[in-house]
Order: structure tokens, then C-alpha cells, then sequence
């Protein structure tokens, strides 16, 4: 049992101040590390208890003594025992109602199938080997001492676990089957009673059985119960509701870990039931649940979650990013203060021209941590793995560099959005759908997460305080498909309101620095791209692209002022340095990569989001941004910059859009809408035809991404929208212009 990260670090404050842009509101972040916030996400109390399933059932034969020692000798907080009644009402224990599988009851007794423990009395079963099937099991780790192990009367095994758990380790015991056994419940407290451990502060009683529970409840109500969830019973539940039921007799839940997700674990810890899934037995699998704020876990290998809890280890996975031909940012995040140790190299066994990097992962940045590797070779795959340095748990990653600027390799990038709004909660399938794909980066399109949603990491938005915003980072790191496309994809982060709150302006909005600082903390951006936090920059894909990533709202005016020469959204600066970008390009295709769309109106009329005013709508509304957007498209028709591309999210509808903004039927510019992955998915609607949009496609109401491919050498680049199981729902091909 290892207190976790909260109870250790009760007395730390820490101030942090932003760099210019924000001036006007650079005052202190006030961080208190002890303050886990509103998350549920974190275990009820600090102590996050490893349950010996079966004993260490991974080592020796389960339910033997052999076992259960081995489970204390690992330091397990509880030893789980299943139960079995006999012919002559004796409680044993046993995981299956027969003796076929772990004695040798088929060789004793020929004649006696099907073995079921009810038809044997104890002095028959005590005559078995309750060992030696473990041994054949598994040879590579039989012991000669598991031949002959009996198996245990629910007494012999108590009075084992007093004697050897040195006042450490306790009880866990499961009604198996009580349907089979009437008064098995009576006898389970007899038997708790006897040996004097009725009492006893950890002692936890568990069944798949409510009615067994309810009758150990009525019995004895000072015990602790454990209700057991497989899939099919949660099936079709609300979950809130089915947690708020049980509360009246469970202290907590036992759910297979497969249901183990932030909704859940909301519903359990609102009810203040202790979460203990079965059974977790891959460090990865006990580092995922233990992220999701798990109370404990079942494991066979008890030895391996003591160990992992032991130290600091790597808590959300492993990601690289903001990549160029010869430089890349790799980030990680541990459960504590530590040391990280990154290895990167073309040799996915790490044994030959390994780079090491380490760096160190501290409170002020949620643990999280950055190191930026260069003198990188171009078009390469590069295998990373990261570990916290005292800690032997270690994740493992990959990333392509860029190829060579002159290069004409195709490439396929993937683009997405809007995840963890409007009650949408990981895990997210577009991910999964995403790493099939298997691109050679993503770019994640802001609305990363909605800081003024309610979701299980802030119950209660706004997201106000620094560590709300990164609990929600945390939050939708639990989810298996999005760790895992970051850990084999680089990725290029935009923010977009949601990081902060809806429809903010970075300037005037007090949140803007602390929602920054989680930002920065989360994902893997250069300090070059980051540095005064301008978040804006150009990536080069070879010859194939130019990536100009915006910073659509650290530089914005305020959305309700009237559109006009003084009004921006981009900030003077950028504007000028988005023009040289796009001039200087001798790349096949430009892609922009904006937060925010061009002629569907956003945001409230008369404080529109994006950059259209929505005046089709909404006739003379004064605000929008078409006037700085005007700006950007006279000067991409004047300089005749061919194969620009707006890549955007955030309308919540898949939209393509061709733009002939003069009207000379020619196409200026293109854009390319996806979205949302895990958020309120919305019709398309009408477009504000200021700058001449003319849809190719569009549709609502579906969880969907974007895939982009670019063959420089065939001149073409291919659009495809494809939904969060990978069907493809729409594909263009573009002619690319010399
Ligand atoms: O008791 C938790 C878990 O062990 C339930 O499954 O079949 O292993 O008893 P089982
Ligand atoms: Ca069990």
C-alpha cells in the first residue's frame, strides 16, 4: 500500500509568472500542490491497496498456502480468498465450485465427476494435492514445496494470514456461488467471528452476488463490501445511478478492469465507493488504472504493483512532437518528483548510437517533463523509451523526423479535435481509428480539452485552478487510444478556447496564463515554438508541405468589439509573419493550421468566434474578424500562392470548402474541417459567403477526424473524412498547381 502522490507533499505553494504577449495580466499562478481539486480521478484516500488475487496466484497455485505466503512475502495489502462450501458445510478456499482444475480429485477419486466441492466432504478434500497441477501448469515456475499443497479451510487460511502477515496484510474473501450455498454468509461470519478478525479494520468481503452482500450487510453491518461487476451486469446501466443504488450496503466496487473508465470513476468515488478492478496483472494495465484513480487493484504478480508503487514511475505515457528533419521534443509525466531518463535511437533494442537524455519532473509543471533531442538524421524512424530513473517501469515510443526540405516523399498527416465537451468523457475510438492509419504525424486542432465542461477530472467547471486544468489533461491521457497514437505519432498541439474557456480572448481573459501553463505542460512543444508564448510556427514536412501552425487566441481582440483596422485576431505580428510564411513557401502545399473556421459563424452573433460575422444570419452584425481575414486572402490571390490549405476542427461537423474569394472562378484557397472526436456533434449549417466558399462536402452529427495525404510527385492531395471506426465517409482528390 503506498500512500499516494497528495498526503506526501501537504505544505508546498509555488508562483509562476507568463512572458510577454500576456502582460497585462501576468500576475502569480497560485498553485497548491496538496489540492488534488474536484477530481475524481484520484484515489478517495491516499491509500491505493494491492489485493493478492487468489494469493500471488502468478507465482504458485492459487488458494494454497504456498501462495498466500508468497503474497505476503511481497508486501500485498489484502490476500484474497475465494470460497467453496463442502458436502459437510465447511468453508474451503477455492476459485471453481469443482476440484477438476487445481487438485488431483480426477486421480483420487475416478469416479466422483464432476468434482463438484458440494458432493466432497472436507476430510475427502483434505486428502487432495492442491499443488502439483500448478507445477505441470507452469513449469517454468514449479517448486518442488507446491507438491502436496492442500487446500485450505477458510479458518487455516486466516489464522495463515494472521500468523505471517506481521499485522500487514489483510482479508479479502468472496462468496463464490452462494446460490449453491445456502447459509454460507451465516457461516462466513461465524468463521470471522471465531478467529477473532470481525472487527478488523481491513477485512473486506466481496461477491458477484448483491443478495449475498445484502445478507452479509444484514448480518454484520460494520464489514466491508465489495460489489463485483463483470460486463454483462453493468450492461445497459446507467452507471451514476447503478453506484448510487449499491451505496446503501457497498463500500466499494470490484469491476472487471475492462470497465474501468472516468465516467465510472466518477460515479463510484460521488458515492464514495472505493474502486478495486480484477485483474490487472501488466505494470502498463496497473499504470493506466492507477491514473484513472483506482483504490486498489487485483493482481496475481503483487510483487510488480509494490514495486511499480514504490517509486516514481511514468504515470500517462510517453509523446514527441513539434518534429522537424533533424529535431524533435519528447515529453512524459511521472507520479512524483523524479528524475527522467530519456533514450532515443534508430535502433529499436537501443543497443547501438543511443542518445540519453535526462531532465528532472518537478511540482510546478504537474510532473510533466520535456527534453528537446537534435542532430537528428531526416526521414528517420527514431525508438524512444523513457523511464523515471529509479524506477525500472519503462515506456516505449517511436516518431518519424521530417524528410529533407528538397524531398518529394508523399506524406499522410492526421488532424483532429474537440474532445471533452458537453458531457463527451474519454476513452475516445477516433484515436484508435487515427493509429490505423498509421501517419507520419497529427496534428491535434485545439479544443483539446473543454476546461468549462463538466467531466469526472472537474465535476464542477470552470476549470479555475492550474491543477483543474491539468486534471484534465490527465483525464483524457487515461485513454489507452489517445496514449497510445502519442506514443507512436509525432504530434503538433494548437490550442483553441476550450483550453481556457469558451470563446476567450487571450488578452482580456484572467484564465489565459494558467490555462497556458497547463497547456505548455501537456503536450510536447518546443521552447522555440513556446518561447514568449506565441505558440505560432512553421514546420516543414520536406517539399511535400509547409505547416504554419496559428495562435488564433493569445493575440485576439475582444469578440464582441466591432470588426474593423484596429480589430484582430492574430495580432499584427503574426499577420506579417503568416504573410511571409506563405510568400516563402516553396512547398506544394501550404497547410495553415487554424483553430478556428473562416465563413461558418461561431460563437454568439454579436461576439462572433470565428473569422466570418455571420452577417447572412444575422444582418449587420458588426463583429467577425473578416476584416483581418481579408487581409490574409488579398494577399494569398495578389502574391499568387497556389495549394493553400486551412486545416481547422472546432464547428463540430465535417465540412470541405473550396474559396474563389475574387470571384474569377478560379479556386483561391481550400479548407478542410473535421471534428468533433468527443464532443457535441452538430449539423453543418449555412456559410457566411464573404470569401466565396463553395461546399464539397459536409456532415453532421458523427464522431470523425481528418487524413491528409500529399504526393508532391503525383501533384495531388487527398482529403478523406473518416469516422471513429475508420470507415471512410468522404475522399477528394486536389489537383495541386505548379
Ligand atoms: O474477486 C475479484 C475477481 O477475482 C473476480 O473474479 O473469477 O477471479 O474470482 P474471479
Ligand atoms: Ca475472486
Amino acid at each position: 500500500m503506498k500512500k499516494s502522490l497528495i498526503a506526501s507533499l501537504a505544505c508546498l505553494s509555488l508562483s509562476v509568472t507568463t512572458a510577454a504577449p500576456y502582460a497585462v495580466l501576468a500576475k502569480p499562478i497560485e498553485m497548491s500542490v496538496t489540492d488534488n481539486g474536484q477530481s475524481t480521478l484520484t484515489p478517495l484516500n491516499s491509500d491505493v491497496a494491492v489485493i493478492a488475487h487468489r494469493g500471488a496466484s502468478g507465482y504458485g497455485p492459487e488458494h494454497t498456502l504456498a501462495a498466500y505466503k508468497q503474497a505476503m512475502t511481497m508486501k500485498a495489502d489484502y490476500v484474497e480468498f475465494d470460497l467453496q462450501m463442502t458436502k459437510d458445510g465447511q468453508l474451503i478456499a477455492m476459485h471453481d465450485e469443482t476440484l477438476a482444475r487445481t487438485t488431483n480429485a480426477k486421480e483420487l477419486y475416478p469416479d466422483r465427476a464432476p468434482w463438484r466441492v458440494k458432493d466432497f466432504t472436507l476430510e475427502e478434500i483434505q486428502r487432495l494435492d492442491a499443488g502439483s497441477w500448478f507445477n505441470k501448469a507452469y513449469p517454468d515456475q514449479a517448486k518442488q514445496a507446491y507438491i502436496g499443497q492442500k487446500v485450505p479451510t477458510l479458518e487455516e487460511a486466516i489464522e495463515f494470514v494472521k500468523q505471517h502477515g506481521n499485522g500487514k496484510a489483510g482479508l479479502y474473501m468472496e462468496t463464490k456461488a452462494p446460490s449453491v450455498y445456502p447459509g454460507m454468509e451465516e457461516k462466513v461470519i461465524e468463521i470471522l467471528k471465531k478467529t477473532k478478525v470481525l472487527e478488523t479494520e481491513k477485512l473486506f468481503l466481496e461477491s458477484f452476488s448483491e443478495e449475498s452482500l445484502r445478507k452479509v450487510h444484514n448480518l454484520a453491518p460494520n464489514v466491508k463490501l465489495i460489489q463485483l461487476y463483470n460486463a454483462s451486469m453493468l450492461k445497459g446501466k446507467d452507471v451514476s445511478q447503478e453506484m448510487h443504488r449499491i451505496s446503501d450496503y457497498a463500500s466499494g466496487v470490484g469491476p472487471s478492469k475492462e470497465l474501468v473508465v472516468p465516467k465510472m470513476m466518477q460515479a463510484a468515488h460521488q458515492n464514495k465507493l472505493l474502486v478495486h478492478p480484477w485483474t490487472v496483472n501488466s505494470q502498463d494495465d496497473m499504470v493506466s488504472l492507477t491514473s484513472l484513480g483506482v483504490d486498489g487493484l487485483f493482481t496475481n504478480y503483487p510483487d510488480q504493483f509494490e514495486s511499480l508503487l514504490d517509486k516514481p514511475y511514468i504515470s500517462h505515457g510517453i509523446a514527441s512532437g513539434d518534429v522537424t528533419d533533424s529535431s524533435a521534443i519528447l515529453w512524459t509525466r511521472t507520479n512524483e518528483k523524479a528524475n527522467v531518463q530519456f533514450e532515443i535511437s534508430t535502433d529499436s533494442t537501443f543497443k547501438h548510437d543511443t542518445m540519453v537524455k535526462t531532465a528532472p519532473a518537478n511540482s510546478t509543471n504537474d510532473f510533466t517533463v520535456k527534453v528537446e533531442v537534435d542532430g537528428l538524421k531526416a526521414d528517420t524512424t527514431y525508438y524512444y523509451r523513457a523511464h523515471a530513473v529509479s524506477s525500472k517501469y519503462t515506456v516505449n515510443g517511436s516518431f518519424k523526423t521530417a524528410p529533407g526540405e528538397n524531398s518529394l516523399k508523399p506524406l499522410t498527416m492526421v488532424w483532429g479535435g474537440d474532445t471533452g465537451g458537453h458531457g463527451e468523457i474519454p476513452p475516445y475510438k477516433s484515436f484508435e481509428a487515427m493509429s490505423a492509419v498509421n501517419p507520419d504525424f497529427f496534428l491535434f486542432s485545439g479544443d483539446t480539452i473543454y476546461a468549462d465542461s463538466p467531466t469526472p477530472a472537474v465535476p464542477n467547471p470552470p476549470s479555475q485552478t492550474v491543477e483543474d486544468f491539468w486534471a484534465k489533461y490527465k483525464e483524457i491521457r487515461t485513454d489507452k487510444g489517445f496514449r497510445s497514437l502519442l506514443q507512436k505519432t509525432a504530434t503538433y498541439a494548437i490550442w483553441d478556447d476550450h483550453e481556457v474557456t469558451n470563446d476567450f480572448s487571450g488578452p482580456s481573459q484572467p484564465l489565459t496564463p494558467t490555462g497556458l501553463h497547463a497547456f505548455k505542460n501537456y503536450y510536447p512543444i518546443s521552447n522555440e515554438r513556446s518561447a514568449e508564448d506565441k505558440l505560432y510556427h512553421k514546420y516543414s514536412w520536406g517539399n511535400a508541405m509547409d505547416m504554419v501552425i496559428l495562435n488564433n487566441r493569445g493575440y485576439r481582440s475582444p469578440n464582441n468589439q466591432a470588426d474593423g483596422p484596429d480589430k484582430t485576431m492574430l495580432g499584427k505580428e503574426q499577420v506579417e509573419w503568416l504573410k511571409q510564411q506563405l510568400l516563402e513557401s516553396d512547398a506544394k502545399v501550404k497547410l495553415v493550421a487554424s483553430s478556428v473556421p473562416i465563413s461558418f459563424p461561431t460563437g454568439k452573433a454579436m461576439a462572433r468566434d470565428g473569422w466570418a460575422n455571420g452577417d447572412n444570419v444575422n444582418p449587420n452584425d458588426p463583429t467577425g474578424f473578416e476584416n483581418e481575414f481579408k487581409e490574409i486572402s488579398d494577399f494569398i490571390i495578389e502574391k499568387g500562392i497556389k495549394n493553400v490549405f486551412f486545416v481547422t476542427t472546432d464547428v463540430h461537423f465535417a465540412e470541405v470548402i473550396k474559396y474563389d474569394a475574387n470571384q474569377d472562378g478560379k479556386t483561391d484557397y481550400n479548407e478542410l474541417i473535421s471534428g468533433p472526436i468527443g464532443a457535441v456533434k452538430i449539423n453543418p449549417g449555412t456559410l457566411d459567403p464573404t470569401f466565396g466558399p463553395e461546399k464539397l462536402y459536409a456532415e453532421g452529427n458523427f464522431f470523425n477526424f481528418g487524413v491528409f495525404r500529399v504526393d508532391p510527385a503525383a501533384k495531388q492531395a487527398i482529403v478523406e473524412i473518416q469516422d471513429e471506426n475508420g470507415k471512410v465517409h468522404f475522399s477528394h482528390t486536389f489537383q495541386l498547381e505548379d
